[in-house]
């Protein structure tokens, strides 16, 4: 076998590997950037429509992240990925805030956290059940807050056709969730854990921006089991309802 064909079955396999495994592959993608779209980059080709049809199938909601920074060059593939969705009229009204300091995902934190209190913990309740809602509001925070990027997607309410944004918001915010499992990485659609309220304080935000959603990104601790789905029978309709 020659060197070309052996690194070719090499590629393949790590591919398979990746979305299997998810965690392992991935950590090595953080580390040293192979993945299926820096290889299909290199090769000057797209991945085939069955690795795409993969991705999509073995993407799941993430919510807890090795403690691992996601590479500069993967983040952007990641942002260059999200900004190719489709826009009305071209509009493309999105800004996506890029979330790394520490700082800052501390007090994404402790807003977090205090949102779960509110929802979790009840006047009426005994102080053993309190304590206990607080150390499930403390772990389910910590957890949806344990990424070293997240990802802020918004569209910009002086876009040139603004009723049109609540369409293009969550498209691109798909692009890049279905980027970042291309790329081995984990991610979640966050609306209420993370949600528009604490973006909006701790950003300072005015009301030019509407916030879509937040997104962590990293190497998921583990790839969640798929959760129930709908056949497809059942959500496909031909030619009539
Ligand atoms: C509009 C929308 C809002 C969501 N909000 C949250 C959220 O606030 N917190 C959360 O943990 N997951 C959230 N999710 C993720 C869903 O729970 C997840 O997509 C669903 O359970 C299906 O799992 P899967 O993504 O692994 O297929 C949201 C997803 C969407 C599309």
């Amino acid at each position: 076998m020659d060197t070309k064909t052996k690194r070719g079955l090499r590629q393949s396999l790590n591919r398979r590997r990746f979305l299997k495994l998810g965690t392992g592959i991935g950590a090595g993608l953080a580390l040293g950037g192979t993945g299926l779209a820096g290889e299909a980059a290199a090769r000057g080709k797209h991945a085939k429509g069955d690795e795409f049809m993969e991705i999509m199938h073995t993407r799941r909601s993430a919510r807890e992240f090795e403690p691992t920074q996601i590479p500069d060059d993967h983040l952007q593939m990641i942002l260059d990925a999200a900004r190719t969705a489709p826009t009305a009229g071209n509009q493309q009204p999105w800004k996506f805030l890029v979330v790394r300091d520490e700082k800052m995902i501390d007090r994404i934190r402790e807003r977090a956290l205090e949102a779960q209190l509110g929802y979790r913990i009840k006047e009426e309740m005994g102080d053993e059940a309190k304590a206990t809602a607080r150390r499930q509001a403390e772990d389910y925070v910590a957890q949806c807050t344990s990424a070293k990027t997240f990802v802020v997607v918004l569209t910009d309410n002086e876009s040139n056709y603004p009723s049109y944004n609540w369409h293009d918001g969550p498209l691109a915010a798909g692009y890049l969730i279905l980027a970042a499992r291309s790329l081995g990485y984990g991610s979640v659609y966050y609306t209420d854990s993370i949600s528009e309220t604490i973006i909006k304080d701790v950003f300072d935000m005015d009301d030019r921006y509407k916030v879509v959603c937040t997104i962590p990104l990293g190497i998921p601790k583990e790839w969640p089991a798929k959760p129930d789905k709908k056949d497809l029978a059942d959500l496909v309709a031909y030619d009539s309802l």
